[in-house]
């Protein structure tokens, strides 16, 4: 199987592309990350990319005059690259229709909750708000809409009754970690198989 060339779009921290590039350097992981590209100047991710000597890219939403604009300059750089699928790694934009009709590609998202619970921003809060049980975590194809697209894998943690958002959020990450590489290796296996809005994952 040809390794996956995986262009990953992300605005922070990064922890979720480290997972994938560890992943892929213990050969969990038949991927690479052909190029990293984030909306925020000196994002940590860049950083790690860079240290990894992956092109690390940061496109200034504010120097295009349009979203359309800045979003067709994305999509140019990862067809230079060559990607296969397009991951978004805490990437803390929402991508228009033009974005997602015209990418050409797949594109996945992890969201930190069980989807359809929670979606948007502040998920761990939202959880811990509602009182929730059981929250955790999501990998899914991107569609039109917001965290609606067909779900590929979920990982479930607990929350419990004095849980702060911090210490969920780490919960929900730690298994984030395990998710996306597994998702990602699953795709490279050609083991996931969309029927509308389910997703079949074969033996
Ligand atoms: C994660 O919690 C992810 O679920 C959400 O944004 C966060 C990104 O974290 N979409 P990191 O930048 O990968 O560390």
């Amino acid at each position: 199987m040809p390794r996956l060339k995986l262009a990953v779009l992300a605005s922070g921290r990064g922890s979720n592309l480290q997972a994938i590039l560890d992943g892929a350097k213990a050969g969990k992981v038949n991927a690479e990350v052909v190029v990293v590209l984030s909306d925020k100047q000196g994002a940590s991710v860049l950083k790690r990319a860079a240290g990894e000597n992956i092109p690390a890219l940061w496109i200034d939403p504010k120097s295009f005059l349009e979203k359309k604009d800045y979003e067709a300059e994305l999509l140019k750089q990862v067809k230079e690259y060559r990607a296969d699928y397009i991951i978004l790694a805490g990437y803390m934009r929402i991508l228009s229709k033009f974005f997602i009709r015209n990418a050409g590609i797949p594109i996945l998202n992890i969201h930190p909750s069980l989807l359809p619970s929670f979606q948007g921003l502040d998920a761990q809060k939202q959880a811990v708000d509602y009182g929730v049980r059981f929250s955790g975590c999501t990998v899914h194809f991107v569609d039109e809409g917001v965290d609606t697209g067909p779900i590929i894998l979920q990982a479930v943690v607990p929350v419990y009754p004095e849980d702060t958002v911090e210490a969920l959020s780490l919960r929900i990450l730690e298994q984030e970690h395990e998710v996306y590489p597994r998702a990602i290796q699953l795709l490279s296996e050609g083991r996931v198989i969309c029927r509308g809005r389910k997703v079949i994952l074969s033996d």
